[in-house]
C-alpha cells in the first residue's frame, strides 16, 4: 500500500495544539445569574444543579464568584416581588434587576448584560400584555380561564414596555441589553429608546433566532416564567424552520442589533453556522437550561463524564461559528480551562 497521505501525522500529541482550528477561552463565556426579590437566602434550583436564585443583597457576592473563575460577563434574570397583567415591575426604578445592576456595576468590574423580557413579570407568564386575536382561527392561544376569547401577545403595546425596560436597565448601569421576547420590531424600539435617553453607547444583543423550544423547561422553573396557559408558539420560532431564521436575523440586523444570538445552541448549530456565513456581526449562542440539565442528569447516573461533555459541547458551538456563548457551564468550564493550561 502506498500511503503518502496520512492525516494521523498531525494528530500526534506535540502537534495537535498547533493545528487545532478552534479554541475556547473564559473570555468567550457569559454566565447567567438569577436574582430573586422574593427571598433573603440563596435557593438552589433543583433542575439546574449548582445554580441558585440569589437575593438582591447577594448578587454582588454571586458575581464575584463568577469573576474568580475568569469569566468576565454575566447575564441577569430577575424574579420580581410581584406580578401583574402588564408586567409593570419590569421597568420599576427599584425593580429587582435595576437594584442588582446598580450594586453589581458599582462594586465589580463585571460586564453586565440584562435580559429584557416581560414573561417573568406578567401574572400570565407571556412575554407581553395580552390582546384578543383579531381572527378567530388565528394562531393565538385559548385562554384557560374559560371566557372563550383567543388571546395573544399585543406586539406593539409590548414594544412600548420594552423601550421602558431597556432604558431603566441602562439607567441602572447595564453594559448591554438583550431583548428575548421575539416581538416584531423590538430591536428598533429599544435602539430608539436608548438613543433618545442618551444611551447610544449601549449595545444590543438580540435573541434574533429564538425557537419555541422544550429545552427551556428548567429555566422556567428557575425564573418562574412558565406561561399560565398555552405556549409561546405565536411569537417564538418553529423548530422546523431554518430559512425563516435568516429573515428574522436580517430584520434585527437592519434595526441595529450589535450581536446576533441563536437559542437554543446544540440542536440549532446549523442556524449558527448559516448566520456566521452570511453576517459579519458577532454571533452568540445560548446553551440553554435543558442542554445543561440533560448532561448533568446523565453524569449523575455515571453515563457521561460531565467535564468532558461540557467542554466538547461548548467547543462545538464555537466551531459552528459562535463567538460568544451563554452557558450555565461557564464557571466550571472556565475553571477547567485554567487548570489544564
Ligand atoms: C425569557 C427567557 C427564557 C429563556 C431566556 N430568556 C425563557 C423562555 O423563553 O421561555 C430560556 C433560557 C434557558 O432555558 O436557559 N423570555
Amino acid at each position: 500500500m502506498d500511503l503518502t497521505r496520512r492525516p494521523r501525522r498531525l494528530r500526534q500529541d506535540r502537534v495537535r495544539g498547533l493545528v487545532s482550528e478552534t479554541s475556547l477561552d473564559p473570555s468567550d463565556l457569559i454566565a447567567p445569574i438569577f436574582v430573586d426579590a422574593t427571598t433573603d437566602e440563596r435557593l438552589p434550583i433543583e433542575s439546574m444543579p449548582g445554580h441558585e436564585r440569589v437575593p438582591i443583597e447577594q448578587s454582588v457576592a454571586r458575581v464575584e464568584e463568577v469573576l474568580e473563575t475568569g469569566v468576565e460577563a454575566v447575564m441577569l434574570f430577575g424574579i420580581p416581588e410581584s406580578k401583574d397583567a402588564e408586567g409593570t415591575r419590569a421597568w420599576a426604578e427599584d425593580g429587582v434587576i435595576q437594584e442588582a445592576t446598580r450594586q453589581i456595576t458599582a462594586e465589580t468590574d463585571a460586564y453586565v448584560i440584562t435580559d429584557v423580557c416581560l414573561c417573568e413579570y406578567t401574572d400570565h407568564g407571556h412575554c407581553g400584555p395580552l390582546e384578543e386575536e383579531l381572527r378567530s382561527e388565528g394562531h393565538g392561544e385559548r385562554c384557560a380561564h374559560g371566557h372563550g376569547a383567543t388571546l395573544t401577545v399585543d406586539n406593539d403595546a409590548t414594544l412600548e414596555s420594552l423601550d421602558r425596560i431597556a432604558v431603566s436597565h441602562a439607567a441602572a448601569g447595564a453594559d448591554m441589553i438583550a431583548p428575548s421576547g421575539m416581538m416584531d420590531g423590538m430591536v428598533a424600539a429599544i435602539r430608539e429608546g436608548l438613543d433618545r435617553e442618551g444611551y447610544e453607547h449601549v449595545p444590543i444583543m438580540s435573541y434574533a433566532a429564538k425557537y419555541e423550544s422544550a429545552f427551556y423547561g428548567p429555566f422556567r422553573d428557575a425564573a418562574d416564567g412558565a406561561p399560565s396557559f398555552g405556549n409561546r408558539r405565536h411569537y417564538q420560532m418553529d423548530p422546523a424552520n431554518a430559512r425563516e431564521a435568516m429573515r428574522e436575523v436580517r430584520l434585527d440586523a437592519e434595526q441595529g442589533a450589535d450581536v446576533l444570538m441563536v437559542k437554543p445552541a446544540l440542536p440549532y448549530l446549523d442556524i449558527v453556522s448559516n448566520i456566521r456565513r452570511e453576517f459579519d456581526h458577532p454571533v452568540a449562542a445560548y446553551n440553554v437550561s435543558g442542554e445543561y440539565a440533560m448532561l448533568h442528569a446523565a453524569a449523575e447516573k455515571g453515563w457521561l463524564d460531565l467535564e468532558e461533555v461540557a467542554l466538547e459541547s461548548l467547543l462545538s458551538i464555537k466551531r459552528a461559528g459562535a463567538d460568544l456563548i451563554l452557558t450555565y457551564f461557564a464557571e466550571d468550564v472556565a475553571e477547567g480551562l485554567s487548570r489544564n493550561r
